[in-house]
């Protein structure tokens, strides 16, 4: 099993063309906590704000969130409460795509973060004039991006797609004949590229966090463990995508540990999902997949060392400040939305639930 650390540390080991920050969280009493809680409620209504938290920041943040009447999701449906929600300001607490597409959707509102260098290593791995270089020599292909990727990369895409719907969009696109450039996640890449057989060109870019889950180990401990099922994020190395009883988005592994007869999970993704799952399924037991071991190359961790960035004190600042603000500028969002746009579109006429239900 994995060890558990707080910090999230060791990933600087791996000589990545990015700096990876090392996060400690944020150590706070009942008292300390209960009196952010309350200036944080307080300041959401004055500012007119909802707070909208992924599933990998800290479980306080989104009691917070569901407390206030805000929100806990999968990025998509993150973005799709903002559109709904009749607050002029939003509050993300996740990383930097996240609070972009939420500007993107909603132009004429305020968004803030907590943190702004809360960031991702796969929008960090794939660096918009690279991209964009990178489409210009293959501009036959349609280019198909992860949600995880810049307001910039996403206006160079033609499509932008979830886990959840990429190996539906990418066979819809196959049966018109195209072939496909994909970008950024490797790993996803070829887990749609094997579900489809589709012509993909995909571009080298990883989750420092999900390619850390070790096969071996993984094996090992589901032989220790055999009644339990292994559920993957498809951001995963295909060692452990072969070893997955089930294979989904966030909020597709928080409805299938839900749905399953199974009363013990093993989990390869982050380890904030654990909150929301459960909340979802009470009485299951839930395991971290292992990230260390034989095979692990330094101090892995299932923690995403930017959702650490998210915290309590730093949610207060920018709201009272309001600090922290995301802007994306015009003629990017103009294009970006258009890529946005098509999938919500598809996934519409297809009858396809590609939000989350969230009703745990
Ligand atoms: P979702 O789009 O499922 O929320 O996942 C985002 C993410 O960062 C996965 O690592
Ligand atoms: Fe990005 Fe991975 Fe963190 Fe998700 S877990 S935000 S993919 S670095």
């Amino acid at each position: 099993m994995s060890e558990v650390c707080e910090t999230t540390g060791g990933f600087n080991d791996r000589n990545l063309p990015y700096h990876v920050p090392e996060t400690t969280p944020e150590v706070l009493d009942d008292d300390q906590k209960e009196a952010l809680y309350d200036r944080i409620a307080k300041l959401l209504k004055e500012k007119d704000a909802a707070l909208v938290a992924h599933y990998y920041v800290d479980a306080d943040l989104q009691i917070l969130a569901e407390r206030t009447g805000g929100y806990v999701s999968d990025s998509l449906d993150m973005a799709r409460f903002g559109n709904e929600s009749d607050a002029s300001t939003l509050v993300v607490a996740g990383v930097r795509f996240m609070g972009e597409t939420a500007k993107i959707l909603n132009p004429e509102k305020t968004i803030l973060m907590p943190d702004l260098d809360a960031n991702c290593s796969l929008d960090l791995g794939c660096e918009a004039e690279a991209f964009g270089k990178f489409c210009d020599e293959h501009s036959d292909r349609t280019v198909v991006v992860y949600a995880n990727t810049s307001a910039a990369v996403k206006a160079r895409a033609d499509w932008m797609v979830t886990s959840g719907s990429a190996v539906d969009v990418i066979k819809h696109l196959h049966d018109k004949g195209e072939k496909i450039l994909w970008a950024p996640d490797k790993y996803l890449g070829d887990y749609v590229q094997q579900q489809t057989g589709v012509d993909m060109l995909i571009w080298d870019g990883s989750c420092i966090v999900h390619e850390s889950f070790k096969g071996t180990e993984l094996e090992a401990m589901k032989k220790a463990r055999p009644e339990s099922k292994i559920l993957v994020h498809p951001e995963s190395p295909p060692s452990v995508i072969a070893l997955a009883d089930f294979v989904g988005s966030t909020t597709g592994l928080i409805n299938y540990a839900k749905e399953s007869d199974a009363k013990e999970f093993i989990v390869a993704t982050d380890r904030g999902i654990f909150h929301k799952m459960q909340q979802a399924a009470p009485g299951k037991v839930f395991l971290e997949a292992p990230t260390a071991g034989n095979s692990a190359t330094c101090q892995s961790c299932s923690h995403c060392p930017w959702m650490a960035m998210n915290s309590l004190t730093k949610l207060a600042e920018c709201l009272e400040e309001g600090t922290n603000e995301v802007f994306v500028e015009d003629d990017i969002r103009e294009k970006a939305v258009k890529s946005i746009t098509r999938l919500l579109d598809f996934s519409k006429a297809q009858g396809h639930v590609i939000y989350g239900a969230n009703d745990a």
